[in-house]
């Protein structure tokens, strides 16, 4: 499935502000089709192993105790291109700089609540997914 999936987690802030099912929406009518979906509440352990490459990065330690701060949404989605093209969708890391329609642009609050997380490359996807489920719930 090279090139074709990527994984998202819709973040604690945009579930906690009632916004998963329209970020959901938005990404099916994107054209992206939901092959696992969980919500789940991440450990502080588990929050700091999904983000090992960005450990000893001055947002590290705030990126953590957010992410295992509430109940998140993961998602692998399936599209032509994937990793690239959502990470268009979704706009850029930080809120303030995204551009105008992107989800991050809608519902980001701050860098670290940006309401949204997408895979850097299809390596990153692959993991990601595996981080979060077994080969029996992607479909
Ligand atoms: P995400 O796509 O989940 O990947 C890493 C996260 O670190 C990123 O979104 C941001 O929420 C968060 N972050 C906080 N500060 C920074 C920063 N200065 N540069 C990059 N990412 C940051």
């Amino acid at each position: 499935m090279t090139g074709k999936i990527t994984f998202t987690m819709i973040k604690p802030s945009a579930f906690a502000a009632g916004h998963a099912g329209q970020i959901l929406a938005r990404i099916e009518e994107a054209g992206y089709r939901i092959i696992a979906l969980k919500k789940v509440t991440l450990s502080l352990e588990q929050a700091g192993s999904f983000y090992e490459m960005h450990q000893g990065k001055p947002f590290y330690d705030e990126l953590t105790a957010m992410m295992s701060s509430g109940p998140i949404v993961a998602a692998v989605l399936e599209k032509e291109n994937a990793v690239e093209a959502f990470r268009t969708f979704i706009g850029a890391t930080d809120p303030a700089k995204a551009a105008e329609g992107t989800i991050r642009k809608l519902y980001g609050k701050s860098l670290s609540e940006n309401a949204v997380h997408g895979s850097d490359s299809d390596e990153s996807a692959a993991r990601e997914s595996a981080f979060f489920f077994s080969s029996l719930e992607m479909f």
